[in-house]
C-alpha cells in the first residue's frame, strides 16, 4: 500500500485518488487492510442510499469516529434503533417550525454582527472560528432557548471547539489505512473533551428539568425530546435524549459553518457573483433586516449558497459497510467491504457536472434545471437524509445576506488555503481574514 499512496501527488484531501475516480462510476481502491469501493454513480448510490438501506448500513469507521460524542444518536445508529428513535422524534421536531426557530437564528445573527462591527475596521478574524460562534449560537438557542453568552451553552461551545480541532482526520487516506479487525482506539483528549460536551448537555437538560418543575414552558427542540413518546407512550432515557441532543448540536452547526465558511471565502474572489448577491439584498430588504418570509425572494443569495455545498459539501465521505455480497452495476461488492460515497468527488465528477471545478451559480439560479437525482448529495439520500436541510439553507441566506451587507471579508492568504476533512470539512489552519466594514450598517 506505501507504494501506491507514495506515488500520488499529495494536494487534497482525496490526496490518494487517482483521475479515473472522477471519471468511473465504481473504483476499487486496490490497497489497505479491507476491500474499499468508491461509487459515484447515481445509479447505484441510489442503492446504496434508498432501495438496499438494511445491507449497507453506517460503518463501523462513521460510528467510531463519532459515538464518542453522540453515542447512539440517530446519525450513527441503525436498525431498530435508529427507527425507533427517529419515529419518536420526527413528529416532535416537526413541530419545531422553521418560523419558530426563526427569530432565534436572527437574534445570534445581529449579536454576533455587532461582535464583528464592534471588533473595528480591518481587524483579522478567524473566518472559521466565528462562523462557528454564530452557527453554535443559534443551534444553542434553537435547542436550549440560550444564548452562547449563558454560562452552560459557552462551555458547551468552547468543549466542542477543542474536540473538533483534535478529532482525527476522516479522508480517504485514513479510510484506506483503517483495519477493522484492529479499529484506532479515540485519542485520550478528544474522548475528554467528548466527555465533557456530553456531560454539559446532561447539565442543561437537567436544568430544564428542574424549570419544569417550576412550571416554566419552553418551544424548542430539547422540549419536543423531552415530551417525545414511543408507540408505548414511553419517552427516551436520560441517556439516549442526550445522544440525540447532543447530535443536533454536532449536526446542526459544524456542518453550517463549514459550509459558510467554504462560501464566504470563494465570495472574496467571485466579484461577480457578490455584487449580485449584494444587489439581490438591497433589493429585497432594503435597509430592513430580513424577515422569514424574505426567504423566498433570495434566490441568488440560494443559488450561491447551493453551489458552495457542490464544491465544498461539508460532509465529504458518506461511508457505509456491506452486510452481505452484492452487485454493484458490473462490480461484485464482497461481504464486509467499505463502500464510500463521496459528495466531494461526486460534484466534481466530470461525468455528471460540466466544468466541474468551476463555481457557478446559475447552475442553482431560478428557472435552472434541477440537477438529476443522486448527482447532487450534500444532505445525504434516502432514509438517512438529513433532517436540518430546510433550517441549513435558512440560515444560509440569513448569514450571507445580513453579513454580506454590512462586511466585506477579505482573506489574508487565499494560496495557504487548504481543505481538510475532519468532522466535516474543514480550512487546515482556519480562514485568516480581515474583516472591512462597508458604509452603510443596516439596523
Ligand atoms: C449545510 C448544513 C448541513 C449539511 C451539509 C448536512 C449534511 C448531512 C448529511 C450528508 C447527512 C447524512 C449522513 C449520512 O448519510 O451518513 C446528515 C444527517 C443528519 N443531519 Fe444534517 N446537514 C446539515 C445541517 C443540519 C442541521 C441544521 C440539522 C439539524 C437542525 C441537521 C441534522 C441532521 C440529522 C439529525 C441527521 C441524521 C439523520 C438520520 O440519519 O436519521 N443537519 N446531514
Amino acid at each position: 500500500m506505501a507504494w501506491w499512496i507514495a506515488t500520488r501527488q499529495k494536494r487534497d484531501l482525496l490526496e490518494v485518488l487517482t483521475r479515473d475516480a472522477y471519471t468511473e462510476p465504481v473504483v476499487r481502491i486496490p490497497v489497505g487492510k479491507r476491500k474499499v469501493f468508491l461509487v459515484s454513480e447515481p445509479e447505484l448510490i441510489r442503492r446504496v442510499f434508498v432501495d438496499s438501506r438494511g445491507i449497507y448500513p453506517k460503518s463501523d469507521l462513521m460510528r467510531a469516529a463519532l459515538s464518542p460524542l453522540v453515542g447512539e444518536g440517530v446519525l450513527v445508529s441503525d436498525g431498530e434503533t435508529w427507527e425507533h428513535d427517529r419515529h419518536m422524534l420526527e413528529p416532535a421536531f416537526a413541530h419545531m417550525r422553521l418560523e419558530q426557530v426563526f427569530p432565534m437564528m436572527l437574534d445570534a445573527v445581529r449579536d454576533h454582527a455587532a461582535h464583528l462591527h464592534g471588533l473595528g475596521h480591518g481587524v483579522v478574524i478567524d473566518l472559521e472560528e466565528e462562523l462557528s460562534r454564530v452557527t453554535a449560537d443559534i443551534m444553542l438557542r434553537a435547542i436550549f432557548s440560550e444564548p452562547m453568552s449563558g454560562p452552560d451553552a459557552a462551555e458547551v461551545f468552547a468543549a466542542f471547539m477543542r474536540y473538533q480541532r483534535a478529532a482525527p482526520q476522516f479522508d480517504l487516506d485514513v479510510i484506506l489505512r483503517s483495519d477493522p479487525d484492529d479499529p484506532e482506539p479515540t485519542p485520550p483528549g478528544v474522548a475528554e473533551d467528548a466527555d465533557t460536551v456530553r456531560r454539559l448537555i446532561g447539565r442543561m437538560v437537567q436544568k430544564r428539568h428542574t424549570a419544569l418543575a417550576r412550571g416554566e414552558a419552553f418551544v424548542d427542540f430539547a422540549q419536543a425530546a423531552i415530551d417525545a413518546r414511543n408507540p408505548y407512550g414511553a419517552p427516551l432515557s436520560q441517556e439516549r435524549l442526550i445522544d440525540q441532543l447532543t447530535v443536533l448540536f454536532l449536526a446542526g452547526h459544524e456542518t453550517s459553518a463549514s459550509a459558510l465558511t467554504w462560501t464566504l471565502f470563494m465570495l472574496g474572489r467571485q466579484v461577480g457573483p457578490l455584487a449580485a448577491l449584494r444587489q439581490e439584498v438591497s433589493d429585497v430588504l432594503g435597509d430592513r433586516p430580513m424577515a422569514f418570509n424574505d426567504a423566498k425572494a433570495l434566490l441568488w443569495t440560494r443559488a450561491i449558497f447551493r453551489e458552495a455545498l457542490r464544491l465544498y459539501p461539508p460532509a465529504g465521505f458518506l461511508t457505509r459497510v456491506a452486510l452481505v455480497d452484492d452487485m454493484l452495476g458490473y462490480t461484485a461488492i464482497p461481504r464486509g467491504s467499505l463502500v464510500v460515497v463521496s459528495p466531494w468527488l461526486v460534484h466534481r465528477h466530470s461525468a455528471l457536472w460540466r466544468d466541474a471545478d468551476r463555481f457557478d451559480p446559475t447552475r442553482f439560479a431560478e428557472g435552472a434545471p434541477a440537477p438529476k437525482p443522486g448527482t447532487y448529495i450534500p444532505f445525504g439520500m434516502g432514509p438517512r437524509v438529513c433532517t436540518g436541510a430546510a433550517i441549513a439553507q435558512l440560515e444560509a441566506q440569513l448569514i450571507l445576506a445580513e453579513y454580506l451587507r454590512r462586511f466585506d471579508f477579505d482573506p489574508a492568504h487565499p494560496e495557504r488555503v487548504m481543505p481538510v476533512s475532519r468532522v466535516t470539512i474543514r480550512p487546515r489552519g482556519g480562514v485568516l481574514c480581515r474583516v472591512l466594514h462597508r458604509e452603510r450598517t443596516p439596523g
